[in-house]
């Protein structure tokens, strides 16, 4: 049984974004941290501006980071392959990650997306084994799923894969009229808590987990990420506003 860990620096891709507001400062106390985004992220000392998809900026980014929280990226389910994923998250991604394990980062911790099994309408449940992707934006997610499996095999990488349920980080959302968003909700509290354990967990070397707190009908499978990180949500899906 390996101890939790403390890393050192902590690189925070999509720092300025919606999930990576909330995690910056969620991890702030507890970790050194880096942000890297296209634009300047907010309340970060230690803050790079730069395109995932430029190789330069992302060399510069990593250098003294032990674990990296990649959440840069489009994150849009009807976005179009060609004009907004192949560029950040599927070069960007390749860059981010080569860089990494040039530099010696231990850990990386990748935002998929429940998109990568939403394709298996017929399952009451879907579980981190599941993949049947539902529209292109998820089949990118798959890739870097599988992209970090070949990362790990090969250089040794240690690869979380955290398939996030829906975050807004809204405290009245008139999104949860849509039912199945109820399904795979995350909320702000459990969002910088699943972060800080993915962070903090003793070695698992390549594992694949769904985000998400307490949602209807247990869609969402969270026994791995329990046995992985110790994950138990706290907060429970509020009601449709
Ligand atoms: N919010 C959700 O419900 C949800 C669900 C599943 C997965 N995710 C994933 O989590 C991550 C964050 O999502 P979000 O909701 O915070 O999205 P967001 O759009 O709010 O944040 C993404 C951030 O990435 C930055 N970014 C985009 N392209 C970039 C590039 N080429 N180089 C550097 N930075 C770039 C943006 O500037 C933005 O700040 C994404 O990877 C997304 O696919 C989010």
């Amino acid at each position: 049984m390996h101890a939790p860990r403390s890393p050192k620096l902590v690189l925070v891709t999509g720092a300025a974004g919606n999930v990576g507001q909330t995690v910056f400062h969620g991890l702030k106390a507890h970790c050194a941290l880096r942000a890297f985004d296209l634009k300047p992220t907010l309340g970060a000392d230690d803050t790079h501006v730069g395109d995932i998809a430029d190789r330069a900026a992302v060399d510069r980014a990593v250098v003294g980071v032990d674990t990296i929280i990649h959440l840069g990226g489009c994150p849009r389910m009807e976005a179009d392959f060609i004009r907004d994923l192949l560029k950040p998250n599927i070069e960007g991604l390749w860059h981010i990650l080569d860089a990494a394990r040039l530099a010696g980062v231990k850990r990386f911790i990748f935002a998929s997306s429940t998109n990568v099994a939403f394709g298996a309408t017929d399952l009451p449940r879907l579980t981190t084994d599941t993949v049947h992707v539902f529209n292109p934006y998820g089949a990118t997610k798959a890739f870097g799923e599988n992209l970090g499996r070949w990362f790990h095999d090969t250089y040794g990488l240690e690869f979380l894969a955290v398939r996030i349920g829906y975050f807004s980080g809204l405290s009245v959302d008139p999104a949860l009229c849509e039912a199945w968003l109820h399904r795979i909700w995350l909320g702000p509290k459990d969002c910088v808590k699943f972060f800080r354990l993915a962070v903090a967990a003793p070695h698992f070397g390549y594992g694949i987990v769904y985000a998400c707190s307490r949602c209807p009908e247990n869609y969402l499978d969270l026994t791995t990420a329990k046995a992985l990180l110790g994950y138990e949500p706290e907060e429970t899906v509020p009601d449709a506003p």
